[in-house]
């Protein structure tokens, strides 16, 4: 293996930045080879002709998967490992070294226009589904990159702004899910975002990228900058950003070579970069071409078994669905013609076929169903259309009715300003299910919407962008050929108003406040007590769940083990998704009253029971104490609720854990209630205060007490202000500190 020992220092400054658009430099002279890095995190898209970061020019055909916003609906890491399974085949047949993905940026604001390509609103969730997507794709010896990393929530100004976040939201929310896929999955690669974290850019924060990532998390691969992301590509190189993308047609590797001969940046830490690159040419290297063109159908079948696994049912009044046989049906919607199954930008590619919600339905029912688009995308329909689809809707026994946002309102590179479908869209809906009550929506959207009809329907399913063959999903789902499963990984609230960034979002010259702290998502509209139109984790089957009491211990390992049975007390089969939350009954720091810790998707048989069991580790409930820089779990009683969503609670019980220790240094600044508190020190404390403080020194507890309220928040230095000898604050001061 050719080390970075092996290279001049002008090789090694040519290794840190890219060839084109997509490879890495060749280096002849000792046989290194050019590597191949491309979108992306559902599908490959491999441009074989010009180049561009936008998903403007076209590429290979592959197979499109439904986008993180619907792969991690199924909730499911092990579907989500068989997705990266086949997408590792696909980059591996095209020689693709690494696939620029998956995104784990967490659903901040849902105005985030690439929120399609990110998971959830948790940071369990989120790393949870990615570990499993990550671990499919290097399963084929191709690399995945973990992005982007970090507090990339929106893309208004994203080259530039700044994420100002204190440390409990970045620790807790925006940095978890990162965390959890390097110590699970270890991805070969990380890509730094291209926004700013409190003041630095992320391609040369090296507390970021060396400290945290490498040095608390153990990460071992090669971080590799967005495309464009590098600011000052010297600082980028100190702090450990290894490869600059995409070419910077030698501008940078000089200013490295000149920095290096200045004295401004240490030899070795161009070697230790060369050497991150080389070490993933070495190990993209092992991977064996596999044989033979893509399947094409099979890899069609397990993007079909995703979608249909990852639409959400949201509700589902009288079983109106499935669509009982023989029922007329009018499909209305241009969505059901021309689906809207990916999102644009970097992520966007080149199906190798769609299906429709329309053709999927003819070759089904046949004559049963017939189709009017009801709208354009331009919202330039016409009354004619909107007429047409009415009339047809009164004269069928249901009416089916596609809606969504079409590609215009939501892509990579700028965000929604409202949660609003087109205007077209609502009116025409509202006409239809006047004319016909017995009318079912489906939604397509890769943000949440508002869904303003949600008590004029008796069903909703929530579609998102299901990817290439999300058409027939949808269709598998409605006919009641598959069972719906999806469960929300995003709130779907009422108003935008509501969101837990608003007014904090997308920010202002510069800087956008994570104001909202750790309470995002669900946690902020628990926190809140918000009404929600449909809450996190939530999602119906066409068959119920009963549980059983939850039973929850302790293990040997200081981890929490929940235990429920869960039956399917319907006529069909079908998956539950069971949720475990945590919170702490009493908490020193602000905490939210439930976070997600545990989740598995089983399949039950009609009239079935299963046990379930599932583990939280002790790790993932601690909170992040910034006193001490570290991750802390609390001692005390903490609720352990177990359900089927956030807001759907089935059974609790408590589970007691011992706390781990805290030692905070005692100094002139400590308050009096914190050495008081101290185990050894403050007994001695109390012993000498009485003394000092006379009044209490008979002994009389509630007396005590009172004095220590009054007084608890005093730092005992400055007791001296209180007449207290200086001598005697000093000899308190050393006691405190023995
Ligand atoms: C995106 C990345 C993507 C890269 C390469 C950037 O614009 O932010 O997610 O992988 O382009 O296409």
């Amino acid at each position: 293996m050719v080390s970075s020992q092996d290279l001049t220092l002008e090789e090694k400054a040519q290794l840190l930045s890219g060839k084109d658009f997509w490879t890495t430099k060749n280096i002849d002279r000792v046989d290194v080879p050019s590597i191949m890095l491309t979108d992306g995190p559902h599908g490959l898209r491999k441009q074989a002709g010009s180049s561009d970061n936008l998903g403007i020019n076209e590429s290979v055909p592959a197979t499109c998967f439904p986008p993180a916003v619907a792969l991690g609906s199924a909730f499911d890491p092990d579907l989500a490992e068989r997705v990266g399974q086949a997408l590792g085949v696909e980059a591996a047949i095209e020689d693709v070294s690494v696939l620029l993905g998956p995104g784990v940026n967490i659903k901040r604001s849902p105005l985030c226009g690439r929120n399609f390509e990110y998971f959830s609103e948790d940071p369990y969730h989120a790393g949870t589904v990615a570990a499993g997507l990550v671990q499919g794709i290097q399963s084929q010896n191709v690399g995945a990159c973990l992005k982007h990393f970090a507090a990339n929530n929106q893309e208004e100004d994203r080259m530039r702004v700044s994420a100002d976040v204190d440390d409990r939201p970045l620790r807790e929310i925006y940095f978890r899910a990162f965390e959890r896929v390097v110590k699970e999955a270890e991805p070969w690669t990380v890509m730094c975002s291209y926004n700013k974290i409190n003041g630095t850019y992320a391609s040369e924060h090296s507390w970021l990228l060396t400290d945290v990532l490498r040095e608390a998390w153990g990460f071992d691969g090669m971080v590799v900058s967005d495309w464009g992301a590098v600011h000052d590509r010297v600082a980028g190189v100190k702090a450990g950003m290894d490869l600059e993308m995409p070419s910077s047609d030698g501008i940078t590797d000089a200013q490295v070579l000149d920095a290096v001969h200045a004295g401004r940046l240490e030899a070795t830490l161009v070697d230790r970069s060369a050497q991150r690159v080389l070490n993933l040419i070495e190990r993209s290297g092992r991977r064996v071409k596999p044989s033979g063109p893509l399947d094409v159908e099979a890899h069609h079948r397990i993007a079909r078994e995703a979608a249909t696994r990852s639409a959400v049912l949201l509700k589902n009044d009288g079983q109106t669905l499935p669509l009982k046989d023989g029922q007329s049906i009018a499909l209305i919607g241009e969505f059901a013609r021309t689906p809207r199954f990916q999102g644009g930008g970097s992520s966007h590619i080149n199906p190798t076929r769609v299906d429709t919600a329309l053709d999927t339905f003819c070759e089904k029912v046949g004559e049963q169903v017939d189709f009017a688009p009801g709208f354009t995308f331009d919202g330039k329909g016409s009354e004619a259309l909107r007429t047409e689809a009415v009339e047809l809707a009164r004269t069928k026994d249901v009416a089916v009715v596609f809606l969504g946002l079409p590609d215009a309102a939501e892509s990579e590179g700028f965000d929604r300003t409202t949660l609003d479908i087109p205007a077209d869209q609502l009116e025409l809906l509202n006409e239809v299910v006047a004319a016909n009550p017995r009318t079912v929506v489906v939604v397509s959207n890769g943000g949440v919407v508002a869904l303003p009809f949600a008590d004029s329907v008796p069903a909703i399913v929530e579609g998102w962008l299901l990817g290439q063959a999300g058409g027939s999903a949808l269709v598998d789902i409605l006919t009641g050929e598959a069972a719906p499963s999806g469960r929300l990984g995003e709130t779907i609230p009422y108003r935008l108003e509501d969101t837990p960034a608003f007014g904090n979002f997308p920010g202002e010259f510069g800087h956008v406040r994570y104001g909202e702290g750790i309470h995002v998502g669900y946690r902020w509209y628990d926190k809140r007590n918000f009404e929600v139109a449909f809450p996190f984790g939530h999602g119906l089957a066409y068959t119920n769940f009963e549980y059983g009491s939850p039973t929850v211990s302790v293990n040997d390992h200081d981890d929490v083990e929940i235990r429920v049975r869960v039956t399917n007390t319907g006529q069909r089969s079908g998956r539950e998704v069971v949720q475990v939350y945590v919170g702490p009954e009493n908490s020193a720091v602000d905490r939210a009253p439930r976070e997600l810790k545990a989740f598995v998707s089983v399949e039950i048989a009609a009239g079935e029971s299963r046990d379930v069991a599932l583990t939280i580790d002790r790790a993932n409930l601690a909170y992040w104490d910034i006193r001490v820089d570290r991750f802390v779990v609390e001692g005390g009683t903490y609720r352990v609720e177990v359900g089927a969503s956030s807001r759907d609670i089935r059974g609790e019980a408590t589970v007691e854990l011992n706390g781990d220790e805290v030692r905070l240094p005692l100094t002139a600044q400590s308050s009096l209630a914190e050495i008081l508190a101290h185990p050894t020190a403050g007994p001695k404390m109390r012993e000498h205060l009485i003394s000092f403080l006379g009044s209490t020194a008979d002994g009389d507890a509630s007396g005590e007490q009172d004095m220590e309220s009054l007084i608890g928040s005093l730092p005992v230095g400055r007791l001296v202000s209180f007449g207290v000898p200086k001598e005697q604050v000093k000899q308190l001061i050393s006691l405190a500190q023995q």
